[in-house]
Order: C-alpha cells, then sequence, then structure tokens
C-alpha cells in the first residue's frame, strides 16, 4: 500500500543492540541450582544468555544501543525530537530512565518517556511512536526496548530464573511524507488485567516499598501465548488484507521456543521465516524483537522492502502486533 496521501509514514532508518559482556551457559547454572542443561534446552530453546554486572544497567544498556541506531540511521543525536524506552526493569522509579539516556546521548530537545507493557513494551513503544509521527507532532523518533531482568529474579527459583536475560535494542523511525510504500503499516494492541496474576512482580513502591520478585504461572502463560500471538498475527493479516505467505520475516518476543513452534504450526507460516534468537538471549521482556531485528538486519535477511510482522505477548497480560514495510 503506497502512501498517497498527504499523511506521514513511520519508517525506520536504523537499528542498535547493546549486551552485557558477562555470557553465562546453562551449564553455568548448573553449578549454581538444581537444574540441568537438558531441561532448559529442551523445555525452552536457551543455552546461553547475558548477565548485567555492576555499573550495566537500563539505561546505559539503552544508551549504547541507542547511539548505534542513530549512527546506522545517518542523523545526528540532536536529530532526535522523542524518546520512548519500553521497560520494566527502570534504574530507578523515577525519574524515568529515558530522561537518562536522553541525558547521556546530550540532548536537550523534545521529550522522553518510560513505557511499561512488560514484554509486548517494545511494541507499544512504536505504536506510540508511530502516532506522535503521524500527528506530526514530531520528525525522528529513538524507540527502545532495554531490560535488567536479572535484578528482579529469584535466583532461588529456578522455575523462572534459568529464562530470562539482560540487553537492549534501539530503532530510529523517522517520519516521511514521501510516495513510498515502506514504514509502518499497522499496529494492533491489546491487555486484560484478568490475567495479571499469571506474571507479575510481588512488590513495587506503592504496595510494598519493595521491588519485589518476578513470579509465573509458566503453564498458564503458555497456553494463553499461543492462542493470543495466532489471534494477533491474524488480526494483523486481516486488516492488511495479507496472506501468511505474504510476510516475509516473523520476529516474535523470544519466551520460549514451544510458543513460537506452536504459533508457527498454528497461522501455517513457515518455520524458516521466524527470527529466532532466544537461544544465545533467553527472554529479555522489551529488549528481545529489538535485539531479534538486528540480528537479522546485520546477518541480511531483513532487507529494504521486506514484509516484517512484530508480535508480543507478556505481562498483564498485554499483547501486540506492529506491521512493517522494511
Ligand atoms: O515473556 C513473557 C511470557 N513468558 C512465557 O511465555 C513463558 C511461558 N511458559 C513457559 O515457557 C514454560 O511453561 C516454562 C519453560 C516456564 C516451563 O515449561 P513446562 O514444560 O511448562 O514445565 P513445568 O512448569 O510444567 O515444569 C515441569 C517440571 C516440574 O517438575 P515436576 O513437578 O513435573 O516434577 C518443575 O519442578 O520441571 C521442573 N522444573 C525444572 N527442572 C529443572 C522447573 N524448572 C526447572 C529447571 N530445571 N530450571
Amino acid at each position: 500500500m503506497k502512501n498517497k496521501s498527504n499523511t506521514f509514514r513511520s519508517i525506520v532508518l536504523g537499528v542498535g543492540t547493546s549486551l552485557p559482556k558477562n555470557i553465562v551457559t546453562n551449564k553455568d547454572l548448573t553449578m549454581k541450582m538444581d537444574t540441568s542443561e537438558e531441561w532448559i534446552e529442551s523445555r525452552t530453546g536457551i543455552k546461553e544468555r547475558r548477565i548485567a554486572s555492576d555499573g550495566e544497567t537500563t539505561s546505559s544498556l539503552g544508551t549504547e544501543a541507542a547511539q548505534i541506531a542513530i549512527n546506522n540511521s545517518g542523523l545526528k543525536n540532536s536529530d532526535i525530537d522523542l524518546i520512548i524506552l519500553a521497560t520494566s526493569t527502570p534504574d530507578n522509579t523515577f525519574p524515568a530512565s529515558a530522561t537518562v539516556i536522553q541525558a547521556s546521548l546530550g540532548i536537550e530537545k523534545g521529550y522522553a518517556y518510560d513505557m511499561q507493557a512488560v514484554c509486548s513494551g517494545f511494541v507499544f513503544a512504536l505504536e506510540a511512536a508511530d502516532n506522535a509521527i503521524k500527528a506530526g507532532n514530531v520528525k525522528n523518533v529513538l524507540v527502545i526496548g532495554s531490560e535488567t531482568f536479572s535484578r528482579i529474579l529469584d535466583w532461588d527459583d529456578r522455575g523462572t530464573c534459568v529464562l530470562f536475560g539482560d540487553g537492549a535494542g534501539a530503532l530510529v523511525l523517522s517520519s516521511s511524507k514521501e510516495e513510498t510504500d515502506r514504514g509502518i503499516l499497522s499496529n494492533h494492541l491489546h491487555s486484560d488485567g484478568r490475567y495479571g496474576n499469571l506474571l507479575y512482580v510481588d512488590g513495587g513502591p506503592s504496595t510494598s516499598s519493595q521491588v519485589g520478585f518476578l513470579r509465573m504461572n509458566g503453564h498458564g502463560v503458555f497456553k494463553h501465548a499461543v492462542k493470543k500471538l495466532s489471534s494477533v498475527i491474524n488480526e494483523a493479516l486481516d486488516h492488511n488484507e495479507l496472506t501468511v505467505d505474504e510476510i516475509d520475516w516473523f520476529v516474535p518476543h523470544q519466551a520460549n521456543i514451544r510458543i513460537l513452534e506452536a504459533v508457527a504450526k498454528k497461522v501455517g507460516l513457515h518455520k524458516d521465516k521466524v527470527i529466532i534468537t532466544l537461544q544465545k538471549h533467553a527472554n529479555t521482556s522489551a529488549a528481545s524483537i529489538p535485539l531479534a531485528l538486528y540480528d537479522a538486519v546485520e546477518s541480511g535477511k531483513i532487507k529494504k522492502g521486506d514484509l516484517v510482522l512484530l508480535e508480543a505477548m507478556g505481562g498483564g497480560f498485554s499483547w501486540g502486533s506492529t506491521l512493517i514495510r522494511w
């Protein structure tokens, strides 16, 4: 669909990532807890993850990813009008870590805020960025997903702590009024707070004055994830009058290989079109989609003009999709 009307389109100009230096393999975890390499890999597909060291924070990882994305976009830091940081693990309760990143990048204009939709945060942030661009409010937007989930894991709970990792990814969007078929084509977002007790953190400023730890009913989340991801993919396809075969790449939130395979089977998409990076990053929540995007762009899979469908589901529940002509 070409952009023939006199409206703005949000075009992707650059992607960047940053990962903590410290690699923790499944084998490393077997030295610390009652688990096995076989259990973790066969149940999840995860082989290793990055864990932030002292001094590596959501904002420091986010800043590094953002700087790479800006460099790749051909823009200057001072061209950025808006920064949206998707995170559930901000440096502090406030100020927004997005403003810490803004200052670290030496940006003194525009505005910056955090978006909290847990593992779906990146698609929620893309929708907000796309709307700000379409409204004509901003020209260049930095959308970042950055997380340090290792800091909210209960390392005595083997059912959750082996599943997550730390990292950051960023994307630069820019408005274009040109007649182009590139850019964000659709966003579909959902949440349903009735399922909050299946995946949550058991603390927070207003309840316990403590940060708390992640708690999850894995089975419950798994079942909903397959259903909700399949339905949001079909919603995007129907809205854009596309068939599943017309999508070049699926870039899902990276939680569990078995979820990705079950969704692929349910909607009839070819496994080779699914970008998978969870084996080396584990579940990095809001950072997982931009980390996977960067991998796919750098390895030459995603190319200009490709149709790319992003989809995510997580705590809340929240879930959604973004369709982009790259
Ligand atoms: O990003 C947000 C969305 N999150 C997700 O999408 C996660 C969704 N859920 C899942 O990915 C899966 O449910 C898990 C990977 C969390 C768990 O897989 P599962 O096949 O549902 O395993 P389970 O929870 O049923 O546990 C099976 C067994 C239990 O032992 P018993 O009771 O059968 O004897 C657990 O105690 O596996 C045991 N277990 C472990 N064993 C070794 C749980 N964690 C471990 C572990 N190592 N780390």
